[in-house]
């Protein structure tokens, strides 16, 4: 079992909130299309189940065959989806020297308290040049501050959260498995760990009462999304 016991519990849960999200998915998928920084061959880090990356193949042409994956539950999905996927955790995977172009944490880093020994290991791991893209929740954003006073609450269930909470909010126990870092805060360990960072966009610009209704389409910038992509290069 991982440190995130969540994702091994709930590991078909999490499949299933996206499919009562699929708005939300694409707007998600969209972002990282957009964000892509090329060729070359990726890994995906804390691939879950492979759902992105399933799509992101089949509608945008973005390859990423090979994963990382501590939860075993999600990894065996993914596995079934035709990714090869290696047990283990962004912090302590053995992810070799030079070894790869793009690593994507795709809400990865949620999950990772000590971002700047995980990015340490990224940068060992791409070949001069590679990137890294980061894309994720921030902390101060609306589904950040949402998650953050469920975590507190410990419940969805409070009254406070009436007319303010998406209908399918995403699942407790994932909510508090995370810690949820601010977008400066992912830039700031990206740049301690030599990455030079060359853009943001963003995605979710709407309250999170409204997000998963329609689809959206990316833009540049991290001052309003609340899902948003940090694209890096190994210095
Ligand atoms: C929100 S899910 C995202 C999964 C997948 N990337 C996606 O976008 O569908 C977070 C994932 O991070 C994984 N995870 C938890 N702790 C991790 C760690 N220390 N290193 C890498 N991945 C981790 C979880 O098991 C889970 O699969």
């Amino acid at each position: 079992m991982s440190d995130s016991p969540a994702f091994d519990l709930f590991a078909n849960d999490y499949d299933v909130w996206f499919s009562e999200n699929l708005d939300l998915l694409q707007s998600e998928v969209k972002l990282i299309a957009y964000a892509w920084p090329g060729g070359g061959e990726a890994l995906s880090v804390g691939c879950g189940t492979g759902l992105f990356e399933t799509i992101l193949a089949r509608d945008h042409g973005v390859q990423i065959r090979h994963g990382v994956e501590p939860a075993e539950g999600m990894a065996a999905i993914a596995t079934d989806r035709g990714m090869t996927v290696t047990i283990g955790t962004a912090e302590a995977a053995d992810l070799g020297e030079a070894t790869v172009d793009i690593l994507l944490y795709n809400g990865s880093t949620s999950y990772i308290p000590d971002l700047k020994s995980a990015f340490s290991k990224a940068h060992r791991a791409l070949r001069p040049g590679g990137h890294v893209v980061v894309v994720d929740v921030p902390r101060e954003s609306g589904y950040g501050v949402l998650y953050c006073l469920a975590n507190a609450l410990g419940t969805w269930d409070d009254p406070i959260f009436e007319g303010v909470k998406p209908d399918a909010a995403y699942p407790l126990p994932f909510v508090q498995a995370a810690t949820w870092h601010t977008t400066a805060e992912r830039i700031a360990a990206l740049e301690a760990c030599g990455f030079e960072v060359l853009r943001t966009a963003q995605t979710l610009t709407r309250h999170p009462l409204n997000a998963p209704h329609g689809v959206e389409e990316p833009k540049d910038g991290h001052d309003s999304g609340d899902y948003v992509a940090i694209v890096a290069r190994r210095a």
